[in-house]
Formats: structure tokens, C-alpha cells, sequence
């Protein structure tokens, strides 16, 4: 079993918790991510790794409450356990060797950027970081992120904080400005990883994405996140999550997350009302 030893919401519906996972937290790496059952008959839940310690054993996780299985997540409190807690999964963020970097994440995808830029950071590096939310009360990691970068672009739809605009406009806007970047890593939406493609090719700059596909199995064998990376399938649960955003077919990506969206919409109505009741 493993316990909550600290939850906190970080925004409305995003939430934080900090996990008594010893073997875990020896062999995490940023990028990488676990998988968790709240109890024995819950849903399985990919979530990667926000964050570890492995002088305490701990493991961190950031999620956002969208269905009835981050419901039930969210229903458990510092103290009590969790039933599963398999990882790390996934092969980590490559960092070894940047001297300049730019992080972009976007909404809750910045609870994987963050400790990709704190390694980098850690490890000497020079670390930009652009953030971006669609207004003020969904910013999360604004401190943690500003205390691991050498300059910091928060970006929000409405202009509520930081800047009005896109991360796309900020990361151009740096380019321009004469950085130099060994390597630009983009995490959070689909559309948004599309994007920060496209600006940084036109200036040849190296990009990786983290991709985020439906996981269910989590071991290659289901072939729920199989992806298409320069004309090949890969599955992003074992030869990623992390891929070259400049091969990624993020359009067929977006195809197949939308062909599961109204599916998963009805299936996750039915689990809340079925989790409302206290059926599940
Ligand atoms: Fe099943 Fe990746 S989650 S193949």
C-alpha cells in the first residue's frame, strides 16, 4: 500500500499529491510515469511524474479531476493509501548535455515540464521556460517553475496574468532575440506541442514532445497509444512518451483523440453518475 503523505489543490481542479513509494522514487527519472489504482476494483490511471525524492521515498504526482476515476482519486486524503503504484514506466526525458534549453508547457502539461527544467537546472544548464493557461486561476507551478529557470514567460489566453498570447508567440519572440537553444521541449496539448513544432523547425532548432495517447495496459501489449513517428508506429508507453516533434503525425494524433472523445465523454458520465451513487 502507499500513502498519501501530502495532497493540496493547486487550482480547482488540479490537484497534487505526494506518495510513500520508496522503489519508486529510486529509479524515477523526469518523463517518466507511473500507473495507480485507488482501490483494488478502480480504474487503472496513467500519470507521469511530477516530481520525486529519493532520500524520502516519495513520489509526486499532479492530476486533474476529469472523470469518475480522478473523482475517486480525489476522494482519498493525506493518511490514507492508495492501492497500486507501479512505475516508473516509460524511458526518461533526455537532458544530459544541454547547455541551453527552453521548456514550453502548456496548462497541466506543466506538471511534467517542471521537473524536466528542475533537472536541467540542477544540472547547470540554462534554463528558459515558457508557460502558458488560459487564465489566471488555472496558473500552477508559477513559483517552482521561476525558481528553476533564468527567465520565465507566463502566458495566458485572456491576459488575466503574465502575458496575453500564445507560448508560440513568447518561444518566437526568444528565438528571435538572438537565444540559441540546444533543444526546445514542449509539454501539454496536442495542438499546442503541433505548433511549438512548427515555429522551431523553421528555425532548425531540435524539438522533443511528450505524448500523451490513451494508455491502458501501459506495457506495449494493447496498442491504445500507438502513434505515428516518422512513417513508423510507436507506442508511447514504451518507446516514449517522449518523441521528435518535427516527426510526430500529430494530425493523426489529434484524429484518434478526437475519435475517443464523445467515447470517453459517455463513458465518463456514466462511471460519475454510476461513482455518484456509490456504485463504483
Ligand atoms: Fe497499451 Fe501503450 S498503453 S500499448
Amino acid at each position: 500500500m502507499f500513502e498519501i503523505l501530502e495532497k493540496r489543490a493547486l487550482n480547482p481542479t488540479v490537484v497534487r499529491m505526494t506518495v510513500s513509494a520508496p522503489r519508486v522514487a529510486r529509479k524515477a527519472e523526469p518523463g517518466q510515469f507511473i500507473i495507480l489504482r485507488a482501490g483494488e476494483n478502480s480504474e487503472r490511471i496513467p500519470l507521469t511524474i511530477a516530481d520525486y525524492n529519493r532520500d524520502q521515498g516519495t513520489v509526486t504526482i499532479i492530476f486533474q479531476i476529469v472523470g469518475a476515476g480522478t473523482m475517486e482519486l480525489n476522494t482519498l486524503n493525506e493518511g490514507e493509501c492508495l492501492h497500486d503504484f507501479v512505475g516508473p514506466l516509460g524511458t526518461p526525458t533526455h537532458t544530459e548535455g544541454l547547455k541551453k534549453v527552453c521548456i514550453v508547457g502548456g496548462g497541466v502539461g506543466c506538471a511534467i515540464a517542471y521537473p524536466v527544467a528542475k533537472k536541467l537546472h540542477e544540472a547547470g544548464a540554462v534554463v528558459h521556460s515558457v508557460v502558458g493557461f488560459r487564465s489566471k486561476d488555472l496558473v500552477i507551478l508559477e513559483d517552482e517553475f521561476d525558481s528553476v529557470s533564468d527567465e520565465l514567460r507566463m502566458m495566458t489566453d485572456d491576459g488575466s496574468h503574465g502575458q496575453k498570447g500564445l507560448v508560440t508567440a513568447a518561444l518566437e519572440e526568444l528565438i528571435q532575440n538572438g537565444n540559441q537553444y540546444d533543444e526546445v521541449i514542449a509539454i501539454g496539448p496536442l495542438v499546442m506541442m503541433k505548433f511549438v513544432s512548427q515555429v522551431t523547425k523553421k528555425y532548425g532548432i531540435k524539438t522533443i514532445v511528450s505524448m500523451n495517447p490513451i494508455m491502458i495496459d501501459g506495457t506495449g501489449m494493447c496498442g491504445g497509444c500507438r502513434l505515428t513517428v516518422g512513417g513508423e508506429t510507436k507506442f508511447a508507453c514504451v518507446d516514449g512518451p517522449d518523441f521528435d516533434g518535427h516527426l510526430v503525425d500529430f494530425d493523426e494524433a489529434m484524429a484518434r483523440s478526437g475519435m475517443y472523445r464523445d467515447f470517453e465523454a459517455h463513458a465518463r458520465e456514466a462511471a460519475c453518475n454510476l461513482f455518484r451513487k456509490g456504485e463504483i
